[in-house]
This record gives structure tokens, sequence and C-alpha cells, in this order.
């Protein structure tokens, strides 16, 4: 059995930003209630031509560079998305198709909303431990600003678009230690979005394709779920909370990332946090805070990373890598 190695990281952001005091010209809030409440100052938005897998396409390329690979040489590309570029192909069809990839390679898309990188994580790992795949791209990329309502302040102030990669490869040194994932699909009502090809014609015309969430309910279910599952990575692999380096949270608000980081007795200094400049971006948030805490320097080789996170399902899930 081999292990999954992280061997480089990229990522990218659309050039658009759109501040809180933009938002203010387009709802009843203000820049204060947004970052008190969430944390967040700013978000990237993707331009009319843009597509998820443009995004997709910028960021595997950064990773590739930096685990300097042959994009030819990698056999799996696996991207947790929800706001795919088409029904099918898959957006990982198209890059994997774009980047170079062999034709004939495993390419697919996972939708666990922001879950979706780490249940992508999860399946490129168990691919690489069992021989099924040597080199994997995984990605998260989401034009969230496709599936949000402006109108609605409970939801538009909350998301952004933008893409992150990780290149991992088999090896005899540890990388991705263990993996936890989750789902109960008895909350739909909290945090979902209508539109699908099952609404019929009619249901298209009568529910527009946008984000709708009872925030507050799924804030506190959240809080709840996260802290349980930093106590099942931690049992499963015999640590303790000192031994986690850094923690790398999905970034959906500041203080449901202050309570896991209370929870494992962290201080706020080990968190890597994005989320003031990027906003919530679904899937694509966890590989973008990765990229840039190991792009900055301060996650270096050798460290141990608890990566975490909760979203629309509900899906939930943790990975454990030695860096
Ligand atoms: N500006 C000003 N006021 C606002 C805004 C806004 N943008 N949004 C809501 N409010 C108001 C509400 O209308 C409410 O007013 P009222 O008391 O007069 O009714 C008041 O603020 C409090 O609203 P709450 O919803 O209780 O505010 P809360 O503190 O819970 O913050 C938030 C809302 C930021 C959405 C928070 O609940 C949250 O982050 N929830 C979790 C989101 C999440 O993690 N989602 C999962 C991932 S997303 C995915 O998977 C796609």
């Amino acid at each position: 059995m081999s292990y999954a190695r992280i061997t480089g990281t990229g990522s990218y952001l659309p050039e658009k930003v759109v501040t809180n005091v933009d938002l203010e010209n387009l709802v009843d809030t203000s820049d204060r209630w947004i970052q008190e409440r969430t944390g967040i100052a700013e978000r990237r938005v993707v331009a009319e031509h843009e597509t998820c897998g443009d995004l997709a396409v910028i960021a595997a390329r950064e990773a590739l560079a930096m685990a300097d690979l042959d994009p030819a040489l990698v056999d799996l590309i696996i991207i947790g998305t929800c706001t795919p570029d088409r029904v099918f192909p898959s957006t990982a069809c198209m890059v994997q198709n774009r980047i170079g990839m062999a034709p004939g390679t495993v390419a697919f898309d996972v939708s666990a909303a922001c879950s979706g990188f780490i249940f992508a994580l999860d399946i490129a790992n168990r691919f690489i431990a069992t021989g099924g795949a040597r080199r994997a791209l995984v990605i998260g990329a989401e034009t969230m600003s496709r599936i949000l309502d402006w109108n609605d302040r409970g939801t538009c102030v909350l998301f952004g678009d933008g893409a992150g990669a990780v290149v991992l490869e088999a090896s005899d040194e540890p990388g991705v230690l263990s993996t936890h994932l989750h789902a109960d699909g008895s909350h739909e009502e909290l945090l979902y979005v209508p539109w699908g090809v099952g609404q019929g014609y009619d249901g298209l015309e009568r529910e527009g394709g946008t984000i709708r969430m009872r925030g507050n309910e799924v804030f506190k279910i959240a809080v709840r779920t996260l802290g349980r599952i930093v106590d099942e990575t931690l049992e499963a692999n015999n640590l303790t909370r000192e031994d986690i380096d850094w923690l790398v949270p999905h970034q959906a608000n500041i203080r449901i990332i202050e309570a896991t980081a209370r929870k494992l007795e962290l201080p706020m200094e080990r968190v890597v946090q994005t989320i003031r400049e990027h906003g919530n971006t679904s899937a694509a948030s966890i590989p973008l805070a990765l990229d840039v805490a190991i792009r900055d320097g301060r996650i270096r080789r050798g460290d141990l990373l608890l990566l975490e996170a909760f979203g629309g399902g509900f899906t939930w899930g943790s990975a454990l890598v030695r860096y």
C-alpha cells in the first residue's frame, strides 16, 4: 500500500473583486454586518465568459508546475464542484482534455457541495493506496456567483468563485493519513438549490437556480458536526490536539472556523484563514487555503494538517495529512 503524498498545489481566483461596500448597493446590508457576522470583506466573481472548468485548468497547471510533473503522466483527475460547466461531460473530463492528460485516464466530478474537495481527496487517496492510480489531480472549483440570488442578502454576501488543485503521488513517505466522510440527506430544506433536471420543464420555470439557505440553523449544525469530526479524526489516528500543526478548514464563516479552532485548542495563528479575501468558495476553499499557506511558507514539509469541511447535503468530512 502506498501513501498519497502532496507534491504540488495551485490555485486561481478570477480578477474581479466584489467588496462588501459594492454589495451595499445591491441589498440592504452593511460592510460592518458582513464582517462581524461572517469575517468576509471581499470575494472574487467570474467574468461573463469564465467557467468553472476555466478556473480549474489554471489551478491544475499551477499545481503540476509545482510538482514538476508532465500532465501526460497523471492517471486520475477528480473535481469536487457543485457548479459544473455542464450536466455532462463532467468538468473533470473537459479539464483532462484541456491540460493534456492522456486519453483513457480516469476523470470524474464529485458532488458534495462545500465538502466536495474532501470527498474527492478521499477517493483519490483510495485509488493511490490500492494501486489504481499513481499520480492524481484533485481539484475543488466553483462559480458560486452563478447560483446566487443577488437580491437575497442572507446568501449573496457569503459566496465567491475560485479553484484550488492538489497533485497527489504514490510514495513510501507519509502523505494522506486518514479521511473521514459523512452525509445526512434528511436536512435538504435547510440548504439547497431547487433547480435541477428532476424539476421538469415547469419546475425550471417556477424555481430559480439559486441557493436557498436557512443560515442560522445550518450554522448551529455545522459547529456541532465539525466538533465531532475533529474528535473522530484524532481518535482514529491515536493523536491528541497538540499533534496538529495546522487547521485548514472550509471557509464558510469565521465564527464556525473559530469554534473548530477552540475545540482543537489551537491558536488562530495556526489556522489558515482566507475567508476575508475569498468568501465561501465552496469546494474550492480548502485547496485554495492550502495553496496560499504552502506558497507563503507557513506550511512546511513534515507538518501535520487537519482539513475539514461541512456543506450542502448535508455532507461533511475531514482529512489528516502529513505534508
Ligand atoms: N446584512 C444585514 N443583515 C442580515 C444579512 C445581511 N447580509 N443577512 C441576514 N441578516 C439579518 C437577518 O435578516 C436577521 O434579521 P432579523 O433578526 O431582523 O430577522 C439577522 O440578520 C440575523 O440573521 P441570522 O440568519 O440569525 O444571522 P446569523 O448570525 O446566523 O448569520 C449567516 C447568518 C452568516 C448566514 C450564518 O448563519 C452562517 O454562516 N451560516 C452557515 C453557512 C454555512 O456554513 N453553510 C454551509 C456551507 S454552504 C454550501 O454547502 C453550499
